[in-house]
């Protein structure tokens, strides 16, 4: 792959947006090989997937102006649907996503980080939506998700006034959880990554199942989806396994993701 590096480090696959010289923009090329390399993670042995961009620069500027700019319309909504289809399949992950992200977040960058789990970042970041400062509205995700994660209001005015914001007002507004210098950026994320690897897998990835399906349905179908999943916990090895350490006083369990 030419724009996407992957690594795996134990349970913890990070990939890295590889495009440093463009401040790793959104191309179609990159976008292609963005979806298969979430294909290709063997998600028996990878946990937890880490999101981040090369360099110290930038996760991702954005989608490419170049590329877009003499798009007409039919070929624009694809480039858009191309963005959503990748990013809904980040959302939609089985195992949880983090956005480490390291430096400009910016149109399909802060898109990408929101279709994540979990949003860290550097102190250098920024974060924003500039499309309308471009002509045209967000077309990843934007005008969706950034209202769920931060609000309404915030995020209208994000978005209409094409306002950047930093890493300060980002955690201030609830868009990232964490901010740390960029040296301990990926050190953060990989605790981060390390910790949720600990848990039982199949409780993780039914949690965030439920938590993303029950998220647009009415709380009385959603409690539904919750007591499936709960249940189906309880036919796993790993349920017997985290249970059956508490009541024994054990501290180091075993879980097999079984
Ligand atoms: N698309 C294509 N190329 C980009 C890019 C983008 N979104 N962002 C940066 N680049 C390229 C620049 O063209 C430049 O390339 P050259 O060296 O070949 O000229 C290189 O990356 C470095 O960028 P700058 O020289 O501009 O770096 P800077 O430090 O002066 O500024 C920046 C950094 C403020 C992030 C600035 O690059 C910028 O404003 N980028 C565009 C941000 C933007 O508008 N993003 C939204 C895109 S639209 C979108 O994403 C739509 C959607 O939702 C699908």
């Amino acid at each position: 792959m030419d724009f996407i590096r992957y690594e795996a480090k134990g349970s913890v696959g990070i990939i890295y947006l590889n495009r440093p010289k463009a401040l790793n923009a959104l191309n179609s090329q990159v976008l292609q090989e963005l979806d298969l390399a979430m294909d290709s993670i063997d998600l028996e042995i990878i946990r937890v997937l880490i999101i981040t961009g090369e360099g110290d620069k930038a996760f991702a500027a954005g989608a490419d102006i170049g590329e877009m700019s003499t798009l007409p319309r039919k070929r624009a909504a694809e480039f858009s649907k191309k963005g959503n289809d990748v990013f809904l399949k980040i959302e939609n992950y089985p195992i949880p996503v983090i956005a480490a992200v390291n430096g400009y977040a910016l149109g399909g960058g802060c898109e990408l980080s929101m279709c994540c789990d979990i949003r860290i970042c550097s102190e250098n970041a920024v974060f924003g939506q500039p499309e309308t400062g471009l002509g045209i509205t967000p077309g990843f995700g934007g005008t969706q998700r950034l209202e769920r994660i931060v609000g309404a209001g915030r995020a209208k005015e994000m978005v209409l006034a094409a306002t950047n914001i930093k890493a300060d007002e980002a955690y201030r507004i609830g868009l990232v959880n964490h901010v740390y210098p960029q040296a301990e950026l990926m050190d953060a994320a990989l605790k981060l990554a390390g910790k949720i690897a600990s848990n039982a897998p199949i409780a993780v990835r039914h949690a965030k199942k439920s938590m993303n399906e029950g998220y647009s349905l009415p709380i009385d179908e959603a409690v539904e989806v919750e007591e499936e999943l709960f249940g189906d916990c309880f036919q796993t090895h790993d349920q017997k396994e985290g249970m059956g350490a508490f009541l024994e006083k054990r501290k180091e369990k075993n879980f097999i993701n079984q």
